[in-house]
């Protein structure tokens, strides 16, 4: 019998439909898990509007104010899909209640505030774990498990993009609803912190550690009007950022992020070179993974296009039959699932906040090295 959880969540956009659409997947298509999540109480600050997704998702009731949401004895665990800026307080006063804490990323701000959230969480003993869904694309955990084998050899290279073409008109507004990536008070960066730290995560989970960084960052529009108070006011997010990164394997790296490349929604790439072999995957293209193998048969050797739909491949053994696929939203069922898995393991999920935290320092780091233009140590923990 799996024992109940109460889920308290926070926020009704992107995030708070993607997470509620896991709760509910997750029992269905992973039965096995010791903990099955009860969709309890809904948070957000406009009732009506938080009363149409309540009830649209299941939730038990709605709260207004996440305070009442934290302290109340009728959760078990806190799900924050509030914006950047509300992460660390959030989850800190969910530790200190001995919820359970799962937070959208980045983990928050800046370094210093994840520094107390790793605290906070360590010191309430509290399972918790922040969403960087891309490790569970099947696709891109079979790339994992190759690497892990050895397949590739000595890695050389890494390469990633993430680009988007959403902010090029001057007109945009900044900040409020939708639009508060673009204000540095609510999104922490511009990005680098919403973009590229995924890009981050993923690499450090897939390559290890990356310990130095030297970047170009640019805003392209300086000043936006502001939707809260309705003036124009300096952009102090980054547009755009491009950076070069070494491992401590020894590998070497580049990244680019941008909401200015003109035809690209969600361009996410990863190429990785080896000694013997070669992987790249694309977030377009999802269930595939491209693999080149140098030792196969030089007549027929190339690049292979792997379809993950296989049930012998990540997750897939929980889903359709082999050749048909499953998508994004699918990722963080996943999460759902690896997360109840091992809430209470001595292997929790990853990345848990400390977890999360590494790829925080590497978007400092690469923030620092934009305004100083010199290479900066991200202070990642070997
Ligand atoms: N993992 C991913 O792929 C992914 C994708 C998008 C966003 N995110 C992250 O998820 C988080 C939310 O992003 P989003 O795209 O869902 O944003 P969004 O703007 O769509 O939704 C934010 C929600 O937070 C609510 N909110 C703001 N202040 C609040 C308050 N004081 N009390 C209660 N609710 C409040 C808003 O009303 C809104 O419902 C961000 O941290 C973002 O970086 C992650």
């Amino acid at each position: 019998m799996s024992k109940k959880i109460r889920v308290g969540m926070i926020g009704y956009g992107f995030m708070g439909k993607a997470h509620s659409n896991a709760y509910r997947q997750a029992t269905k298509f992973f039965p096995d898990l010791p903990y099955e999540p009860e969709l309890k109480v809904f948070c957000a600050r406009n009732e009506e509007r938080a009363n149409q997704f309540a009830s649209n998702w299941g939730y038990d009731h709605v709260e207004k104010d996440w305070r009442k949401v934290v302290e109340s004895e009728e959760v078990d665990l806190i799900d924050i899909c509030a914006p950047n800026n509300m992460h660390k307080e959030i989850a800190i006063a969910a530790a200190e209640n001995g919820k359970w804490v799962l937070t959208e990323k980045p983990l928050s701000m800046n370094v210093a505030e994840g520094e107390e959230m790793v605290t906070a969480v360590k010191k309430a003993g509290v399972p918790n774990m922040v969403w960087y869904n891309y490790r569970r694309i099947p696709a891109v955990t079979l790339a994992k498990n190759i690497i892990d084998k050895g397949s590739l050899g000595k890695i050389f290279h890494y390469r990633a993009n993430f680009l988007q073409d959403w902010t090029i008109s001057s007109d945009l507004p900044q900040g409020g609803e939708g639009l508060w990536r673009l204000d540095v008070n609510v999104a922490g960066s511009g990005v680098t912190g919403d973009l590229l730290a995924h890009c981050i995560d993923t690499a450090m989970w897939l390559n290890g550690p990356i310990t130095e960084v030297t970047a170009v960052t640019e805003t392209f529009i300086k000043e936006r009007q502001h939707n809260i108070t309705g003036k124009v006011e300096k952009v102090g997010i980054d547009d755009a950022c491009a950076f070069l990164a070494k491992f401590e394997n020894g590998s070497i790296a580049i990244f680019e992020s941008t909401r200015y490349a003109r035809g690209h929604k969600a361009l996410y790439t990863f190429e990785i070179n080896g000694e013997n072999s070669s992987i790249f995957w694309d977030l377009h293209d999802l269930h595939r993974l491209k693999y080149f193998d140098h030792g196969d048969d030089a007549l027929t050797r190339g690049w292979r296009d792997v379809h993950v739909t296989d049930s012998e491949h990540p997750y897939m053994d929980k889903w359709w039959v082999p050749g048909l696929n499953i998508g994004f939203e699918h990722s963080f069922t996943h999460g759902v699932a690896d997360f109840f898995a091992s809430a209470k393991s001595d292997k929790p999920a990853q990345p848990d906040f400390q977890n999360a935290l590494q790829t925080q320092k590497v978007c400092e780091a690469v923030i620092n090295s934009g305004n100083s233009r010199k290479w900066e140590n991200t202070n990642v923990e070997l």
